[in-house]
């Protein structure tokens, strides 16, 4: 008896960066984070899994490559699912998936933990509050994807981390305006993976209790206002001082990582100097873990912008994966 389910799941960018763990082993966030979840069809991760009890054993491909079982993160996402296959599939505990991912997801293990566990959900017919846990325990960030348009991860306070859930702010329709365009300056693995990244920070960096102790919680409820209000200006700058605070941890830490690089300062300068034009922010960047730029405008100021940037980052000088984002998507 071979059961399987395919599923697509989409990619989340945050405009609060989670950065730091309280507790490595549950992955629990030292701060709240808030992003939005992006339905894009280039950027999304689509899994096949299959169950069958003549397997002898779970085994894993992600993207083509079997995984090591052993590896702690799966085994957390495989050990709470053997509970739905006990009770709800009769399979004696085994599975086997398979993964495929867009070519240049170079920051996204994310989408492929999430997928893994919301396609096992699918099979196994789990509820989606329980999901949002299981699906952090793969990977912080990943909790984010579960809802659509703008959506929160809680901290929460309990120990046991059953508060630190996500938790959807405002669905994808509310803000219908909001376009985001990906350049791709690098499609080269990240130097230092987030993981590891955030670890080093926590031990080392001062700033990072700074942030999270006084600057998060005011900017979470800060955020969350201007979402509703819809105020472009308002949103931008604080999602670019967010991806600025959390670049400048980095250069705190110690020794300090360094995601962006001079084609990531150089489109933080042009969007500054496009802004300055005008006297207001029309476009907005944030970076991850990497040196690749999200920016978030208005149709409105979509297409001009979008010229800037072809005139002063030309095809020759940016490569061809630069556009990678193009056609532009809305955040649904
Ligand atoms: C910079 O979720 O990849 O993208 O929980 O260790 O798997 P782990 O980390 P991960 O960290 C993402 C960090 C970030 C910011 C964000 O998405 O909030």
């Amino acid at each position: 008896s071979l059961s399987m389910v395919t599923c697509t799941a989409p990619v989340n960018i945050a405009v609060i960066k989670y950065w730091g763990k309280r507790d490595e082993d549950l992955i629990l966030p030292m701060n709240s984070s808030l992003s939005l979840t992006l339905h894009q069809d280039q950027l999304k991760t689509t899994t096949t899994v299959a169950c069958s009890r003549n397997f002898q054993q779970d085994r894993i491909w992600l993207n083509g490559k079997e995984e090591d079982i052993s590896n702690p993160r799966l085994q957390s996402c495989l050990q709470e699912s053997i509970l739905w296959r006990l009770n709800d599939f009769d399979c004696n505990g085994t599975c086997t998936s398979m993964t495929s991912c867009s070519p240049n997801d170079d920051d996204d293990d994310v989408k492929i933990w999430f997928v893994l566990v919301y396609t096992l959900s699918q099979l196994f017919g789990v509820e989606s509050e329980q999901l949002s846990a299981v699906a952090r325990q793969g990977s912080g960030s990943a909790c984010r994807s579960l809802y659509g348009g703008f959506v929160q991860w809680k901290l929460g306070e309990q120990l046991d981390g059953k508060d630190s859930l996500a938790e959807q702010v405002e669905s994808e329709s509310y803000w219908p305006e909001l376009r985001v365009l990906t350049l791709v300056v690098s499609a080269e693995q990240k130097s230092v993976g987030s993981t590891s990244g955030m670890h080093t920070s926590v031990e080392t960096s001062q700033l990072l209790k700074y942030r999270a102790d006084v600057v998060v919680p005011s900017r979470m409820e800060e955020m969350i206002r201007v979402i509703r209000e819809r105020d472009f200006p308002a949103f931008g700058e604080l999602t670019m001082k967010d991806s600025n605070q959390f670049h400048a941890i980095c250069l705190d830490t110690y020794p300090p990582i360094f995601y962006l690089n001079n084609m990531s300062h150089r489109i933080i300068s042009l969007v500054h100097r496009y802004n300055q034009y005008y006297g207001e922010t029309r476009v907005a960047y944030t970076f991850d873990a990497g040196p690749n730029a999200v920016i978030y405008t208005l149709q409105d100021h979509l297409s001009e912008f979008v010229q800037v940037v072809r005139h002063f980052f030309p095809p020759e000088v940016s490569g061809e994966e630069f556009f990678k984002g193009l056609p532009v998507c809305s955040a649904d």
